[in-house]
C-alpha cells in the first residue's frame, strides 16, 4: 500500500506558536465496522449518518519547543479540567501518526477538548474526538504546505482519524460517509472515509436520530477488545462478507427511498453486530433489559401503525431511534410517552442527520 501521499516531506519555517479550533460531529453506523487487520484497517466496510447535535470541538493550542526532543509534549483538558488519564490514547495515537506528521515532536500541544453530550453518556467521544483532533493537526500542516487541496486535506484528516479510532474516520463530511473498499462504492478506501457519492431519496435527508440513553456507565468491553475477537470468531467470515452484500443493497435502498428496506437492513445490522459479540470466545452482553423493552416497543408500535420508526445500536447499551422527518410528530410523541420511562434518569439527546466538521 503506498502511503507516501499522506506522508509530509519538504517543510521548514515551523510557526513560534499559533490555536486552531475544529469541532467535529459523531456517528452511526447503518452498516456496521466490527473487526480490523493491523493498522486500523476495517475487515468489511461500513456506512454511517454523519450526526448533527452530538460534537466534540477541540481547540489545539501549539508551541515550538525551544529544543527538539525526542518525546511528545502535551497536556489535555476536558472542560477546563486536565485530564491524564486520557494521555495514553493520546500518546498512542501520535505515535501511529508520527510518520505522517513529522512535526509532532516539534511543538508542545495543549489540547482544550470538550463534548456537547454528557461525558458520562454511553455516547462514545471517540469518533467525535480523534476527528477533531486530527483536523487541528490538519489545520497546523496546512500552515507549513498551504498549497494542499480540499480533498488532499479532508482525506489526509481522515486517514489521521483512522489511526485514533476507525470509526472517527467517518465523521468529517456528510451527510453519509463511506469507510472501507467496496467495488461498487467509488473512491472507497480502507483508509479514510469517504462522502457518500450516489443520490440519495429524499426521504433520507433531515433524518432523526433519537438517542435513549439506557446506561450512561463505561462499557464493560471496550470496542477495541470486541474488535479483536472477531480474530478467529466463528462467524466473522460469513459476517464479513454480509456487510459487504449490505453495502450493496443500501445502495439501491438509498436511491429508491425503499424505508422498509432500510428497516429490515438497519436493525438486521445492530442486532448482528450484538450477536458477534455474544458468540465470541469469551461473550459478552452489552445490551440491558431495557434496550431490549425499547426494541419490543418499536416493534409493536410500527406494527400498530406502520409508522417507519426503527432502531439501530452501537457497542453499548443505548438505542439509537431512526426515523424521517414526515413522520417525526407521531413518532417523537411515542418516544416521549412510552420509551422515555427506559432511559436512565429520563435522558436522551435529540439528533438528526449532520453535515460534518467545522473549523471555528
Ligand atoms: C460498533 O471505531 O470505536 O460503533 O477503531 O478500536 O477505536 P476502534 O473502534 P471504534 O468501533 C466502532 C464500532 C461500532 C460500529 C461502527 O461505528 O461502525
Amino acid at each position: 500500500m503506498d502511503l507516501t501521499r499522506f506522508t509530509l516531506t519538504n517543510y521548514n519555517n515551523l510557526p513560534n506558536k499559533g490555536s486552531v479550533t475544529w469541532s467535529s460531529p459523531s456517528n452511526i453506523a447503518l452498516v456496521k465496522y466490527w473487526g480490523k487487520k493491523e493498522h486500523q484497517i476495517p475487515e468489511n466496510p461500513s456506512i454511517s449518518f454523519t450526526l448533527d447535535a452530538c460534537k466534540t470541538i477541540t481547540e489545539l493550542n501549539f508551541e515550538k519547543k525551544s529544543k527538539t526532543d525526542d518525546s511528545f509534549s502535551f497536556k489535555v483538558f476536558l472542560d477546563e479540567v486536565a485530564k491524564p488519564d486520557f494521555h495514553p490514547k493520546i500518546e498512542t495515537f501520535f505515535k501511529r501518526i508520527e510518520t505522517y506528521i513529522p512535526f509532532l515532536k516539534d511543538f508542545h500541544f495543549t489540547i482544550k477538548t470538550r463534548n456537547t453530550f454528557p461525558h458520562s453518556s454511553g455516547i462514545a467521544s471517540s469518533a467525535s474526538g480523534m476527528s477533531a483532533l486530527a483536523l487541528c493537526l490538519m489545520s497546523l500542516e496546512k500552515q507549513l504546505n498551504p498549497n494542499i487541496s480540499g480533498t488532499d486535506f479532508i482525506q489526509k484528516a481522515s486517514f489521521l482519524a483512522r489511526l485514533g479510532s476507525g470509526s472517527a474516520c467517518r465523521s468529517l463530511e456528510g451527510d453519509l460517509v463511506v469507510w472501507g473498499n467496496h467495488q461498487q462504492i467509488e473512491g472507497s478506501s480502507d483508509l479514510f472515509g469517504v462522502k457518500y457519492p450516489y443520490q440519495v431519496h429524499d426521504v433520507f435527508k433531515n433524518y432523526h436520530d433519537t438517542i435513549l440513553l439506557v446506561d450512561k456507565g463505561e462499557k464493560q468491553v471496550s470496542s477495541t477488545v470486541g474488535h479483536n475477537l472477531m480474530h478467529g470468531h466463528p462467524f466473522a467470515k460469513q459476517r464479513f462478507m454480509q456487510a459487504v452484500h449490505n453495502i450493496s443493497k443500501i445502495k439501491d435502498i438509498l436511491k429508491s427511498g425503499d424505508l422498509d428496506g432500510f428497516i429490515a437492513l438497519v436493525e438486521s445490522e445492530a442486532l448482528t453486530l450484538h450477536a458477534m459479540m455474544m458468540a465470541s470466545n469469551p461473550y459478552f452482553i452489552l445490551m440491558k433489559p431495557n434496550t431490549l423493552k425499547i426494541i419490543n416497543k418499536i416493534w409493536s408500535f410500527r406494527q400498530q401503525t406502520g409508522l417507519p420508526i426503527s432502531f439501530t445500536l452501537d457497542a453499548g447499551a443505548n438505542v439509537h431511534v431512526l426515523y424521517p422527518e414526515k413522520d417525526a410528530e407521531q413518532i417523537y410523541k411515542f418516544i416521549k410517552t412510552q420509551l422515555v420511562e427506559y432511559c436512565q434518569n429520563g435522558h436522551y439527546i435529540c439528533d438528526r442527520i449532520g453535515f460534518g466538521a467545522k473549523q471555528l
